[in-house]
């Protein structure tokens, strides 16, 4: 039996038994087939290659059109779009693969060509410092933009937003995923209510921790009294500050919600570390405090490699590595990173947008290599 705390110990994850603990980051690779925004084989083969990782979270998927914010990203609302997911989970599941689809709604953090020439809509009418990705009709060039200061939603239309994570979260089930997780971190529209420097509602979404709360509850008990607590899983970025999402409560707002998840007994806990843009620095103590309210796994993501992913196992701070770069041109990254063998880099040109090139290329080292 390998230590309980390695790399290589088997974990129970909601329904499912992982073989070991490196798992595959959500990465938005904006592949879809157009129009629709569906799904395709070639997605399929993407993440079919990558099964080998303990478990693969999808890149984020919008739950509405509403809930969109870059050019080609797939949905999660249409019968068009759960067969397209179709093909993936079954290639993933045939290659001996887990994966979760990450629901997502981007709230503020995009652009009114998505919506028809309709603002972005958010907590509140506050804009946020960044920009978006976005193909030019015209030109067929992808570039960063920027966006207008969004609309702030109406008590009514935020019932309808919850609706739409129920629903998106049940689709993906028929579409053959082992479960969901939601997004709530890295300043999309969940991670918006959670913040004061993003929420300045009067009414009850905004203003005392309980109510900056709310939405993030509602969407985490639609999800789980649709598809069960153990197929809900979410994500959070404690440590963001950039995006305008620099909150001088969302540590104790963020452990809130762990005591109130650990209460549900969702499937796991995703806690981004860093990301692309923005690298904060996680404390031992906020490990620790959060490690005392919630005692489900917890996934870790942002800049791991393997001695630090074994020391965040061995103090009991997670219970599974994620990994996102290093699978971009690594489909094989979990053997690499336990034979210590050397990784391949990606290349940035391909991240985004595009068809195999840098997508599906990226060979697998041989079983045995020449000696
Ligand atoms: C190309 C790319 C796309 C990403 N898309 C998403 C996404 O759709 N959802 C998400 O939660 N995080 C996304 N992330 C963040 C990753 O999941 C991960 O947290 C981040 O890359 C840090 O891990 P790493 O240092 O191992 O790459 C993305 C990162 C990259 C590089």
């Amino acid at each position: 039996m390998p230590n309980p705390a390695s790399l290589l110990a088997p974990l129970t994850v909601g329904t499912l038994t992982l073989p070991h603990r490196i798992v595959m980051a959500p990465m938005t690779r904006a592949r879809s087939t157009q129009p629709g925004d569906l799904p395709n084989a070639l997605n399929a083969t993407y993440y079919a290659q990558r099964a080998s990782a303990a478990l693969i979270v999808s890149e984020a998927a919008q739950i509405s059109p509403q809930g969109k914010g870059y050019s080609f990203t797939p949905g999660i609302y249409s019968e068009e779009q759960v067969r397209g997911w179709q093909l993936v989970t079954n290639a993933v599941h045939q290659a001996g693969g887990r994966i979760f689809l990450q629901l997502w709604h981007v709230g503020r953090m995009s652009h009114p060509d998505f919506h028809d020439g309709a603002l972005p809509v958010a907590p509140s009418a506050l804009p946020f410092e960044g920009q978006i990705w976005k193909v030019d009709d015209a030109t067929g060039i992808g570039a960063m933009v920027d966006s207008p200061t969004p609309r702030a939603l109406e008590r009514a239309e935020i019932a309808a937003i919850v609706e739409d994570f129920r629903k998106a979260a049940r689709n993906a089930i028929t579409a053959g995923f082992d479960g969901v997780e939601i997004h709530g971190a890295n300043g999309y529209l969940v991670d918006q209510f959670l913040r004061t420097t993003s929420n300045h509602r009067q009414d009850e979404y905004g203003g005392s921790r309980e109510n900056r709360l709310r939405f993030l509850k509602e969407v985490v008990d639609a999800v789980a009294g649709e598809v069960g607590a153990q197929r809900t899983a979410i994500r959070l970025a404690p440590f963001l500050t950039a995006r305008g999402m620099d909150c001088p409560d969302i540590l104790p707002t963020i452990l809130e919600a762990a005591s109130f998840l650990q209460e549900r007994g969702i499937a796991y806990l995703h806690l981004v570390e860093a990301d692309w843009d923005d690298a904060p620095e996680i404390t031992e103590a906020f490990r620790q405090q959060l490690r005392e309210r919630f005692s489900n796994p917890i996934i870790v993501a942002g800049n791991y490699d393997k001695p630090r992913a074994q020391w965040v196992l061995e103090h009991g701070y997670a219970d599974l590595v994620a990994f996102g770069r290093p699978f971009v041109a690594n489909p094989d990254f979990p053997r690499r990173l336990v034979e210590d063998l050397p990784l391949a880099p990606f290349d940035g040109a391909t991240l985004f947008g595009g068809a195999a090139k840098g997508y599906i290329d990226y060979p697998t080292l041989p079983l045995a290599r020449a000696a």
